[in-house]
């Protein structure tokens, strides 16, 4: 009897041994597999915001050395030659996608797909709030495939307003081009401190490491 008991014993620290290894060896599996996946995101992410912050910053600084000119052809030309520029580059050398888009837009090609939209319209309300934040994104699938889907807002700042405020702040010779260029266009109105748009990244993530 007391044999049986102490053996009966040992077999349950051993069962007990044995469960706690392989809960152990899963969730180092599970950590490992974790990390991996949190890397494939956190790479998209540098990526999202390397190239948002390039985008938004040379299309600022150049703007500016234009307005400073006096030169308004040359500004309306950053804002849209340039910032073409850098997304196109951007999406042919690295095969993702990025693009400004806008509830407001000038340019068709900036309209907003469903996802972009409802982003957008709660940046507004957020930013009504003053509780909007630098960026957002999360991790979405489509289709049996992960993307990261970054969004960072872009705020009208006054020297914006040149071309995307009131009638009376737009000069005359800016509303000329505007109207020829763009007959539809959508993108004035903003005040300062609006949110103006969006720069939108979409990366689509490597296929998880370990399944
Ligand atoms: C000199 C005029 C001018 C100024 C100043 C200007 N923009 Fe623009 N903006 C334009 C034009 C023209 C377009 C259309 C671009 C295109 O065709 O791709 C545009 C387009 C945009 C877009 C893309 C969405 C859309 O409407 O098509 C964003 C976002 C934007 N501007 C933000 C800004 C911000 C922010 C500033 C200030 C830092 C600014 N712009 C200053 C002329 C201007």
């Amino acid at each position: 009897m007391r044999i049986e008991s102490t053996c009966r014993l040992k077999f349950m620290v051993a069962c007990a041994f044995l469960i706690a290894v392989c809960f152990g060896a899963a969730a180092k599996y599970t950590a490992a597999r974790q990390k991996a996946n949190d890397t494939r995101t956190e790479k998209a992410l540098l990526d999202a915001r390397k190239v948002s912050t390039e985008l938004t910053n040379k299309v600022r600084e150049l703007l500016l050395k234009e307005l400073e000119k006096g030169s308004y052809e040359g500004a309306i030309s950053v804002c849209a030659n340039v910032a073409q520029d850098i997304t196109r580059q951007f999406n042919e050398k690295s095969g993702h996608y990025v693009r400004r888009v806008s509830l407001g837009y000038r340019n068709p090609n900036d309209s907003p797909d469903e996802y972009e939209r409802h982003k957008l319209e709660s940046f507004d309300r957020l930013s009504r709030e003053k509780k909007l934040e630098s960026e957002y994104y999360e991790v979405v699938s489509e289709q049996g495939r992960e993307y990261l889907r970054y969004l960072k807002p872009v705020i009208a700042g006054k020297m914006c307003l040149n071309c995307h405020g009131q009638p009376d702040e737009i000069p005359i010779g800016v509303q000329r081009i505007i109207q020829e260029t763009y007959p539809n266009d959508h993108a004035t109105g903003y005040r300062e401190g609006d949110v103006r748009g969006a720069v939108s990244v979409k990366i689509a993530l490597p296929s998880k490491t370990a399944k």
